[in-house]
């Protein structure tokens, strides 16, 4: 008999009668797509960031798509980001015709290592692609001087961290531009959305034009009770934008941020102190003066104690009815990277040792007690049965 009569679903998310009710209300509203909700919920973004400049679009990739395109990245530049990412972080640097250059990340933070990427740095590189694993901040005061040192961009992917603070700043305040993913496993959810966050004036008009097939600005007014407005068509831009639909539970999701976040952290402690003494490495404490989003719990099973690899582990659990994650594997194992790039086994040996090892537990606020304590025991009865002796 598994430990739950019922499959424990990974990352899914918890959604209350708030959103249910403002989405059906903005379906009888008789406007759905870009819209007054969605300017709502880009003002409480730029409220709760505390940057000047919020665009809301359809996905954390493409943020960082028109990030880099606003950005100047281009054919020939290089980008330098880390390999322990999801796809999509690599994939928009190919998408504008630049090269992904990777650099390893710390294994103890899971981040990139501020020492690797000044390696990796040459007259091409462009731009520095940070990712906060799993919700934790960056070396930002590394990557910042970096970037100011070679004259590089700053874009961050932040699709694990709207909640991330390093020295009491959000994450979407650093750098020149910050993309959120409200991907239905993150902190908040659109189902699919997201949004970028800057200070500066002109990279936020031109984000907003891409995203809406390059129209000048506030072209989705053109059919609002304000009278028809005729757009002009500025760049060849891209369908990026964020509908009323989806930012109706953005509003919703956004004001109980907080919660979550409180419930997330009372999950990790008590996965913390349960997994301790287990064959597996609990993640690293939290950096002093930052904030830690708290978006994946994920273990490290520890290899070398143990007589199966990650992915029996994450078998037998299943077999319990817990669903699990991993985030990720390395990116340059991928094969469009090895052979487009040619990059290969033993280039990142950091990132080799997470990819082979790292375990990503059901973690959302919808978890209740008893849901968690079902994780804590699979995870004590399936590593202990796995033990060498
Ligand atoms: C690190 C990272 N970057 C980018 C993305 C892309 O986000 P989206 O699905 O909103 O495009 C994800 C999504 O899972 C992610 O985890």
């Amino acid at each position: 008999m598994p430990i739950r009569e019922k499959f424990l679903v990974f990352g899914s998310p918890l959604i209350v009668d708030d959103e249910i009710n403002e989405v059906v209300a903005t379906m009888r509203s008789g406007w759905l797509g870009t819209g007054p909700k969605t300017a709502k919920f880009e003002q409480m973004i730029k409220e709760y960031v505390g940057t000047k400049y919020a665009l809301a679009v359809n996905s954390c990739t493409a943020g960082l798509h028109l990030s880099l395109i606003s950005a100047g990245i281009k054919q020939g530049d290089e980008v330098i980001t880390t390999p322990m990412t999801f796809a999509a972080t690599a994939n928009v640097i190919c998408h504008v015709g630049a090269k992904p250059v990777f650099a390893d990340v710390d294994r103890a933070t899971m981040n990139i290592d501020p020492k690797e990427i000044e390696k990796k740095i040459t007259e091409k590189t462009k731009a520095l692609l940070p990712v906060h694993l799993a919700g934790r901040a960056c070396d930002m005061e590394a990557l910042t001087a970096i970037a100011a040192k070679y004259n590089l961009k700053l874009i961050n992917d932040a699709a694990h961290s709207l909640e991330t603070e390093y020295h009491g700043k959000k994450i979407g305040c650093f750098g020149d531009l910050t993309a959120f993913s409200f991907y239905v496993t993150k902190n908040i959810t659109t189902v699919e959305g997201g949004m970028v966050t800057t200070d500066n004036e002109e990279l936020a008009n031109m984000i907003k034009i891409y995203a809406l097939h390059g129209m000048s600005k506030d072209a989705w007014k053109r059919f609002s009770d304000e009278g028809y407005k005729h757009y002009q068509v500025i760049y060849p831009g891209f369908k990026y934008n964020m509908t009323d639909m989806q930012a109706s539970m953005g509003i919703h999701q956004l004001k109980r941020i907080e919660a979550g976040a409180v419930r997330r952290k009372a999950l990790w402690e008590k996965y913390n102190n349960a997994f301790r003494d287990l064959p597996c490495f609990v993640p690293a404490p939290v950096e002093v003066d930052t904030r830690h989003a708290y978006h994946l719990y994920t273990l490290l099973v520890d290899l070398e104690k143990l007589t199966v690899d990650r992915d029996a582990i994450m078998n037998a659990l299943h077999k319990e009815n817990i669903g699990t994650g991993v985030h990720y594997t390395a990116l340059h194992l991928h094969p469009f990277y090895a052979n487009t790039f040619g990059y290969k086994k033993g280039d990142f040996p950091n990132a080799e040792y997470i990819s082979d090892r790292t375990l990503s537990l059901p973690f959302s606020p919808k978890l209740t007690d008893q849901d968690a304590d079902d994780v804590i025991n699979a995870v004590t009865i399936v590593l202990n049965r796995y033990k060498k002796s």
